[in-house]
């Protein structure tokens, strides 16, 4: 997993609880690497799993929960870092539909060895969306909230709902604009 998605989790901590217990949090996970991400880096998805159960016994919230939320502040984030991947999408709706084709693609220039999933469209109406998310790691909360990070940045309100399907590993995600 790419070395930004652990910095920001853990400017996250430092941000909205304190630096003093974002330390705690990486001590108690007893990680190889101590905590000592960089934003380039790649480290094992499995450090993502101790911080997420570390965080789940000190805060009480669940996985989903923690996911969900992290998703919500990454997009910011991410868009913020690389403005350009964000370039005449209007809504919401269309960062979805880009998703596969162009955004993650110049992602994946931009950091080879990034593990993306994939969201292909099933549908697309000017108001609602259907994609399926596929990826080995189950993030669908975490994708959730990039979805909601996203309406926000763009200044949209949306529902959306996701449904596993027979096959492993693969979601449905529907998300739908509110009129305003
Ligand atoms: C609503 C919009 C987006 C959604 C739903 C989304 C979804 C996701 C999800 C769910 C993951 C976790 C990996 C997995 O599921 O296996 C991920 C990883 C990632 N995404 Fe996106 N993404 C969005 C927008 C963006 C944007 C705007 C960027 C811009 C730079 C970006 C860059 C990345 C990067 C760098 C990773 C980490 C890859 C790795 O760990 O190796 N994403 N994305």
């Amino acid at each position: 997993m790419l070395g930004i998605v652990f910095t920001t989790l853990v400017d996250m901590l430092e941000e909205k609880v304190s630096p003093e217990f974002a330390d705690e949090v990486l001590v108690e996970a007893n990680l190889d690497n101590d905590g000592a991400f960089t934003a380039v880096g790649y480290y094992p998805f499995s450090d993502m799993e101790k911080i997420l159960t570390v965080l789940i016994n000190k805060t009480g919230q669940s996985a989903d929960e923690l996911l969900y939320g992290f998703g919500e502040y990454l997009f910011g984030v991410l868009a913020g870092a690389h403005a350009e991947v964000m370039t005449g999408k209007m809504t919401v709706l269309d960062v979805l539909d880009s998703l596969d084709n162009d955004i993650h693609v110049q992602v994946r220039k931009l950091y080879p060895d990034a593990d993306l999933p994939t969201f292909a469209v099933l549908s697309r109406a000017s108001n609602v969306i259907e994609l399926e998310y596929c990826s080995q790691r189950n993030l669908f909360k975490l994708a959730e909230g990039l979805i909601d990070g996203a309406a926000n940045h763009l200044g949209n309100k949306v529902s959306h709902s996701v449904e596993p399907t027979d096959t492993p590993h693969t979601y449905i995600i529907r998300v739908e604009m509110e009129s305003q």
